[in-house]
């Protein structure tokens, strides 16, 4: 059996990473930094490995270069608040961190492949008129500019042969992180979901288990040195999930628009500018691996979200 160390298989992705690639048969080895994180990766079907991603001396680090595999999934702490420039300095840095900490670790003689974990704002506002491959040319908006230079440090690990695939998700939604705090908490009790005023965006979507399912083929299926865009086959309007949510909850859609200037005040710059660029990413080389999603469409994978959602939420009040 094919082993993977993974890193951040506690949080949103990397915990359908987990169950997906335990489902596939690898044997997962997940970086847990708290008791609460490593009891949740054994349920998952993990092995927890103690230590923390920023610790570039770190034990954990010698598991990680030991793998046939690694996925590496970990971010900083992004979203909640206000995210000031300071902040999103910080994150960069910490990002770059992480990366040096475990990509230094590895050597290309016995890790046979990385995934590595970035995000479409990196490509930012390349255009929603066609369907755009990995090779346009990226405009990076919201996280994007502070993702940027861990992308550049990827070429001198892949110049010392570490054999990289770069994984680029869309806006990932499912049954926790932004789309249920923002979307699906505010609709089931029965108040508003905030959005920007002006036109809807059209944005490039993935259902968090197809996201998982990706990353899990790519461990065997990705072409190292290759970029991947994790969507789904039909990209939308980003308002068109929250819609598709309430109609899944059996309950009316209800909405107010912000300003982007008050947003701006109220979250930050790197906030607003996430909801307001616009992408249209095709899967095709993503799918030319055989990759085939569950979920095809927000249409299709949102009622699956609502009702896996429902379910947690009615387990959790029950045992509470
Ligand atoms: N969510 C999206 O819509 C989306 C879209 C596109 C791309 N992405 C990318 O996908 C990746 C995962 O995103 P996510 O939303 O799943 O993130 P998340 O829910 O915030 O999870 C972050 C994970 O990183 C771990 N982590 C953070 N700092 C750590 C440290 N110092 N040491 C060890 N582990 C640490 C966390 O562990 P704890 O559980 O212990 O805190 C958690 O498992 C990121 O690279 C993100 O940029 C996300």
């Amino acid at each position: 059996m094919k082993n993977v160390f993974v890193t951040g298989g506690s949080g949103f992705i990397g915990a359908a990473f987990v169950r997906a690639a335990v489902a596939a048969g690898w044997d997962v080895r997940a970086l847990a930094r708290s008791t609460a994180s490593a009891d949740r990766l054994r349920a998952l079907g993990a092995t927890p490995v103690a230590g923390d991603a920023l610790d570039e001396s770190g034990a954990w680090r010698a598991v990680a270069a030991d793998s046939d595999t690694v996925a590496h999934v970990a971010q900083p702490q992004t979203y909640g608040g206000r995210i000031t420039e300071k902040r999103a300095r910080r994150w960069r840095d910490e990002r770059l961190q992480m990366d040096r900490a475990l990509l230094s670790a590895l050597d290309p003689a016995r890790v046979d492949r990385v995934i590595y974990v970035a995000g479409t704002s990196y490509y930012g506002d390349c255009g929603a008129d066609a369907p755009h491959d990995e090779d346009v040319a990226p405009v990076p908006r919201g996280w994007g500019p502070y993702i940027a230079p861990a992308l550049d440090v990827l070429r001198a690990h892949e110049a010392r042969g570490v054999r990289i695939v770069q994984a680029f998700p869309g806006w990932v939604y499912g049954p926790g992180s932004w789309f249920a705090e923002y979307v699906l908490q505010p609709l089931h009790a029965g108040k508003r979901v905030t959005g920007l005023s002006g036109r809807a965006r059209i944005t490039s979507l993935v259902h968090v288990d197809d996201c998982a399912r990706a990353l899990v083929h790519l461990l065997a299926a990705g072409e190292a040195g290759e970029r991947y865009f994790i969507v789904d086959d039909a990209p939308a309007e980003n308002d068109r999930p929250a819609r598709a949510a309430a109609v899944a909850l059996g309950v009316p859609f209800r909405s107010r628009s912000v300003h982007p200037l008050i947003c701006r005040l109220l979250l930050g710059r790197i906030v607003t500018e996430s909801l307001q660029y616009e992408n249209r990413l095709s899967n095709a080389r993503l799918r030319a691996t055989g990759f085939v999603p569950l979920f095809p469409t927000y249409e299709r994978g949102v009622p699956d979200v609502v009702a896996t959602w429902l379910r947690e939420t009615q387990t959790a009040a029950l045992s509470a």
